[in-house]
């Protein structure tokens, strides 16, 4: 007889991988902190063990005013030089671990903390495990006036950018500056992916995370929490 999978709504999915990651937290220690609603998951589970931990480095104003509402001393990145963990949502993910973040328009910063710690953990439900990048459409900060020559060599690669707007305007990210929507690309090769698109002018950060690729991936699925190592 097989045992029926629990049907879990995607926010109980979110929460399920969000209490998973306290098992990554070290103690004593600072942590490294995403952004998006299923680390808000993990920021309300991390506050039921925070007098264990020395504090969080996060990487959105939206996560530190989150942070600090539950008790959580938030530390500037510039202030520590190493992590052992941080914790983070995709947008995708794909079977290396590589992955599309920037739904939420933090990626700069999420790149900025990911790249102080020695483990990327990303959670994640079912719905964000791929097998190629790029259905997702691809999160591009960049520099106000280079969007336009940006958008136009998305197209010869066979994409369509759009400037992500917010309330009939551009949406302004936390550093200042806009984001493109990339759709219809295939990525094939996120490794040379990301170090082609890092090379335009006026491109602050892509949203493709392969040199900065999950180390872990807890996944919630329909029978849990499956650990994915990489
Ligand atoms: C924020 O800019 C993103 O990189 C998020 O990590 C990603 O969009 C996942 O968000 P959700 O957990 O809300 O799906």
């Amino acid at each position: 007889m097989t045992t029926p999978a629990a049907s879990f709504s995607q926010d109980e999915l979110k929460a399920l991988v969000g209490q998973a990651a306290l098992a990554y937290v070290v103690p004593g220690e600072i942590v490294g902190v995403g952004t998006g609603s299923t680390v808000n998951k993990f920021i309300d589970a991390l506050a039921t063990v925070k007098d264990r931990i020395a504090g969080a480095v996060s990487s959105s104003v939206a996560s530190t005013e989150r942070l600090k509402a539950l008790g959580i001393q938030v530390l500037d990145a510039n202030e520590v030089t190493r992590l052992s963990v941080y914790i983070d949502g995709a947008d995708e993910i794909d079977g290396a671990g590589y992955m599309v973040k920037g739904g939420g328009a933090a990626l700069t910063r999420e790149k900025i903390v990911a790249a102080l710690a020695d483990r990327f953990i990303c959670i994640a439900d079912a719905s964000k495990r791929v097998d190629v990048l790029g259905a997702f459409p691809l999160p591009v900060e960049v520099i106000p006036m280079a969007a336009g020559q940006i958008a136009r060599r998305f197209e010869a690669l066979g994409g369509q950018a759009q400037v992500r707007m917010k309330d009939g305007a551009p949406l302004v990210t936390d550093n200042g500056q806009h984001i493109l929507d990339v759709r219809g690309l295939k990525i094939a090769d996120p490794l040379a992916f990301e170090s082609e698109v890092n090379q335009w002018p006026g491109v602050v950060t892509v949203g493709v995370f392969a040199h900065q690729k999950a180390a872990v991936c807890l996944l919630g699925t329909p029978e849990g929490v499956q650990t994915l190592t990489y």
